[in-house]
């Protein structure tokens, strides 16, 4: 795949769903015997692993004009291994479910997935009571679960993971249980906030979760536009210097933007509409091209926006001055070592970053040019390749591009309207 810079940017777009709500809607059906209707669900690769794993769990799914009918009427043990790919979410937030169903589990994944730490949600779910036994120690995928009624839990979670703490919420949801589940840092609420909209009695308050026992009501939703993958978009507005995005119907939850406070901190030309509140906040984003300066954050922020710091690196690549990215070591465990792979892809196009152990140092340039860069199997380093070449001097050639279908299967359809 090669790309070119456009000369002018004038587009207006909707990003695909969110990721992480489709994910959640789906499993929110094996909470409950019941009905569920999911509009707008993301069909891109990780969310059909979660799909097929709702599937092997006997949810009877079926497809309708504006998306997808979902029917539990009695869940079963699947009887063979379920794949959750590439997906860590379907992975961490599956386990709290298997655990918590009185059926047998093999859980497995690609190599990146295997490669991942599954420790975090092991370990307070082995505190629930429930049985998993995992490779490497008890950390790793393959995992094979025998799930049972566990004990609700008091649990402070070291990493900041929304992954973890929906799938604590999830097990003690389905065990009918008591939780208190705290965070370092709040992570993105959309479990705890969609459950208590669909009736669960769950208090959401600063860091902490309480849940308790209570049951979810037969829903119909549908699901907001993704803001890491509108990120894309917000990037490639600033950064291009005749741009004018206009980007419709994004999830606004205040958990997921924090990116948008750091780039309007480093002076980029961006503001929001909300037009819808519950049961996630949603509206659109205008931004136009902007003059930035560079910027220094540490643990917490990089937690808040933990999916956008490499397209940070590529903002920071253009501002003036030097930043500084700390406290992101979490990066290294996503679907590749995203603080390596970064840095290298950035270094490629001409940026000056150096890259830590927990972070990197930018020093913005003038200008970056056009180069040949793999995506080292991960969506969100296509995402930040794709973007970067779109605001390169020169041409782009880009090795493994369709990771992008993790999360944004028709990016390129909407890069073409660029050229239009
Ligand atoms: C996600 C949580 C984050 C994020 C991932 C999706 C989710 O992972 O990086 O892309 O949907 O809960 P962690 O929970 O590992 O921080």
């Amino acid at each position: 795949m090669k790309i070119i810079r456009p000369n002018e940017i004038r587009i207006e777009v909707t990003p695909p769903p969110c990721k992480s709500i489709s994910h959640r809607l789906l499993f929110f059906s094996l909470l409950e015997k019941g009905e569920y209707e999911i509009k707008n669900l993301l069909r891109a690769k990780d969310v059909e692993r979660t799909l097929n794993f709702i599937k092997s769990l006997g949810v009877l799914v079926s497809s309708t004009e504006q998306g997808l009918i979902l029917r539990n009427n009695r869940l079963k043990e699947p009887g063979k291994v379920i794949n959750c790919g590439n997906s860590g979410t379907t992975a961490r937030i599956g386990m709290g479910i298997c655990a918590s169903l009185p059926f047998n589990f093999f859980l497995d994944g690609d190599s990146s997935l295997k490669a991942r730490p599954m420790g975090r949600v092991i370990e307070p779910l082995t505190e629930m009571g429930a049985v998993i036994y995992a490779t490497h120690d008890n950390t790793k995928l393959p995992a094979f679960i025998r799930g049972r009624k566990l004990k609700g839990i008091k649990y402070k979670i070291p990493v900041p993971s929304a992954q973890v703490k929906s799938s604590l919420i999830l097990a003690s949801f389905l065990s009918q249980v008591e939780s208190e589940i705290e965070e370092i840092f709040k992570t993105r609420d959309h479990t705890e906030r969609i459950l208590k909209y669909v009736g669960a009695d769950i208090v959401n308050k600063n860091n902490k979760v309480i849940v308790k026992p209570s049951k979810i009501n037969n829903f119909s939703l549908k699901v907001p536009g993704d803001f890491s993958s509108a990120a894309f978009w917000v990037t490639l507005g600033i950064l291009h210097p005749d741009s004018k995005v206009v980007i419709k119907d994004v999830n606004l939850n205040e958990t997921r933007t924090f990116y948008l406070s750091i780039l309007k901190k480093m002076g980029a030309n961006i503001e929001t509409y909300l037009k819808l509140k519950e049961p996630e906040p949603e509206g659109d984003i205008y931004v136009r091209s902007s003059d930035l300066k560079a910027i220094r954050i540490g643990f917490s922020e990089c937690s808040k926006m933990i999916d956008e710091l490499p397209l940070l690196a590529l903002v920071c690549s253009f501002a003036k001055g030097e930043s500084v990215i700390e406290g992101a070591k979490e990066l290294r465990v996503k679907e590749s070592d995203r603080l390596k792979y970064t840095a290298r892809i950035l270094r490629s196009f001409g940026a000056k970053i150096e890259e830590y152990n927990d972070g990197w140092i930018i020093e913005g340039v003038e200008e970056l040019r056009g180069a040949k860069v793999s995506t080292y199997k991960d969506h969100r380093m296509a995402l930040l390749s794709i973007c970067t070449g779109l605001l390169a001097q020169g041409e782009t050639e880009i090795k493994g591009w369709k990771w992008i279908e993790i999360s944004y299967p028709n990016l390129f359809e909407e890069v073409k309207r660029l050229y239009e």
